[in-house]
C-alpha cells in the first residue's frame, strides 16, 4: 500500500465514540468507502450498513473485510479486541486498528493489567487476588476500611463495587462471586482506594513508540455532584486544566512503561492504551487500563487533534508511528450527554430527536450520534445516552457554555441532563479536597 492510496475502512461499535472516530476518519484524505456494524443513526447516516455483520465474531469480521476489500478494520469497544477479533483481521493480513487479544487483556483482565504494572514498577493502587469467597471476605476484614473490589474480567462497567464501608466490601465480594458477573467474577481483584481527582490519558501505540494525547476527564456519576450511580459517561472535557506538567509527564511515563514491559513479554500493544488515573498526593497511580479508546473521552480528544487519522492509524498496526505528524490545537473541549430519563436504570426508546441541525450551527459545535437511530429517515432515540454535545472554543468556560447552549437546542421527550459537567474543574484542584 503506498502512503498516498485511498483505503476501504470497517468502523466496529455502536456508540459516541465511534461517531467521533467515523468523523475524524473521513477528514482524511485517504478515508475510501466507509462500512459501519452495527453503527447507529449518526453513523449510519455517513457510512454503509455491514448488514448483520456481529462485530464481536472475529472469522466473520476478517471474511467480511477480505470479502469486501476493507484496507483498515477500526475496533471501538473492547469485547471484539477481547475476542481476538484483531488477530483474525491480521491474519487475514488487513490492518487493524485496536490490539490483538494477547495484548487486550490489560483491559481484559484486572489482574493480568495489575501483573504486568508490578513488572513495570509503575504506581498503582496495592491490592490482592482471588478466586475463593473465604480468603476475600478476610483481606477485605483485615484492611478494616474503604476499599476497591473488582471482578477481574470484563462486566460491562459494573464489575467495580467502591466500598466505603467492609460490610459494602464484603456484599461487593459476594456479588462476585454470586456469578452476578459469570465468568468475569471468578477472580476478584480486592485493592487499597485511592483519593484524588480522577484524569485518563490516552495513547496511541505500535508496540514501540508511545504518542499521548490529551487529558481529559469524565463525569461517570447519574447525577449533579457526582451522586448517583455509576454510568458510561455523562459529560467529560480536554484538556484536564489543573494537571501539572510534571503529573502529566509522570502518566505519559507510565504508558511508555507498560508498552515496553509487554514487548519485553513479547507482546505487542498496537492500538490506543486507555490509561486512568487517580492523581494523588504522591503523584498520579493507576486505577485501570482500557484497550480502546475512551467513551465520552474521545469526543473531547479528537476534535482537538489535528492529523490525518487513517495515516495514524495505519502507522499504528505497521509499526511506524514514529513517522506521525500529530499537532495539538491549543483550545479545549467540553461534551455534554444527553440521556433518556431513568438511564442508568430502565428508560424509553423510539422519541423522536429534533434541533440537532441548529445545536450544531453554532460555532465550534458537533453533536455526537450515541443511542440513536434512523426509523423511515426519522432520528429516534435508541439508547440510555443519546447524544453527546462537544463544544471546543478557545477557553474552557467558552467551551463549557457553548456545549449547554447547543444543548439547549435539542429536545427530545425523556431528555436529561447534568447541568454541571466542568463546574469543579473551573474551581481548582481544591475542589477535589474535601
Ligand atoms: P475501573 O473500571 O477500574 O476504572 O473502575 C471504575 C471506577 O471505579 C474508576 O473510574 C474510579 O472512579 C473507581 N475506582 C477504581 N479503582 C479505584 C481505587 N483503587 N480507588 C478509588 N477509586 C477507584
Ligand atoms: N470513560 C470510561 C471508559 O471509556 O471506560
Amino acid at each position: 500500500m503506498s502512503e498516498s492510496e485511498k483505503v476501504d475502512i470497517l468502523l466496529l461499535g455502536a456508540g459516541g465514540r465511534e461517531h467521533a472516530l467515523l468523523r475524524k476518519l473521513v477528514e482524511s484524505s485517504r478515508a475510501g468507502k466507509l462500512w459501519a456494524a452495527p453503527g447507529n443513526g449518526g453513523i449510519l447516516a455517513e457510512a454503509t450498513l455491514a448488514e448483520g455483520l456481529d462485530q464481536d465474531d472475529p472469522v466473520a469480521v476478517a471474511d467480511f473485510a477480505t470479502t469486501h476489500g476493507i484496507g483498515l478494520v477500526v475496533i471501538g469497544p473492547e469485547a471484539p479486541l477481547v475476542e481476538g477479533v484483531g488477530d483474525a483481521v491480521r491474519a487475514a493480513g488487513i490492518a487493524c486498528f485496536g490490539p490483538n487479544g494477547d495484548a487486550a487483556q490489560m483491559e481484559g483482565s484486572k489482574l493480568f493489567a495489575k501483573q504486568v504494572m508490578e513488572r513495570a514498577g509503575v504506581p498503582t493502587a496495592c491490592y490482592q487476588s482471588f478466586t475463593k469467597a473465604g480468603p476475600a471476605e478476610a483481606y477485605v476484614r483485615e484492611l478494616d476500611g474503604p476499599c476497591v473490589v473488582k471482578a477481574d474480567g470484563l462486566a460491562a462497567g459494573k464489575g467495580v463495587i467502591v466500598a466505603q464501608t467492609t460490610e459494602q466490601a464484603l456484599a461487593g465480594v459476594r456479588e462476585c462471586f454470586s456469578g452476578t458477573f459469570g465468568e468475569a467474577g471468578k477472580t476478584v481483584v480486592v485493592e487499597e482506594m485511592l483519593k484524588g481527582p480522577e484524569c485518563s490519558l490516552l495513547a496511541l501505540t505500535d508496540g514501540k513508540t508511545v504518542l499521548p494525547l490529551a487529558s481529559a476527564q469524565d463525569h461517570k456519576r447519574a447525577l449533579e455532584g457526582d451522586l448517583g450511580p455509576n454510568t458510561g459517561g455523562m459529560g467529560v472535557y480536554s484538556p484536564v486544566p489543573f494537571v501539572t506538567p510534571e503529573e502529566h509527564e509522570a502518566m505519559v511515563d507510565i504508558e511508555r512503561r507498560v508498552v515496553a514491559q509487554l514487548a519485553a513479554d513479547g507482546i505487542t500493544y498496537s492500538g490506543c492504551l486507555y490509561g486512568g488515573f487517580m492523581l494523588t498526593k504522591d503523584g498520579p497511580k493507576v486505577l485501570e487500563f482500557n484497550a480502546r479508546f475512551g467513551d465520552p473521552e474521545t469526543q473531547v480528544v479528537l476534535p482537538r487533534m489535528d492529523c490525518d487519522l487513517v495515516d495514524v492509524f495505519l502507522r499504528c498496526d505497521n509499526g511506524t508511528l514514529d513517522g506521525a505528524q500529530v499537532r495539538w490545537e491549543d483550545d479545549f473541549a467540553v461534551s455534554v450527554v444527553l440521556t433518556s430519563t431513568g438511564y442508568p436504570g430502565r428508560y424509553e426508546k423510539g422519541k423522536v430527536i429534533t434541533g440537532i441541525e441548529d445545536a450544531e450551527r453554532l460555532p465550534g459545535v458537533t453533536v455526537y450520534h450515541a443511542g440513536t437511530k434512523l426509523v423511515g429517515g426519522e432520528l429516534v432515540t435508541n439508547g440510555g445516552r443519546v447524544l453527546n454535545v462537544t463544544a471546543v472554543a478557545d477557553t474552557f468556560q467558552g467551551a463549557r457554555e457553548q456545549a449547554y447552549k447547543a444543548a439547549e437546542l435539542i429536545d427530545f421527550e425523556g431528555k436529561t441532563l447534568r447541568h454541571d459537567i466542568g463546574a469543579r474543574a473551573l474551581r481548582g484542584r481544591e475542589a477535589w479536597e474535601v
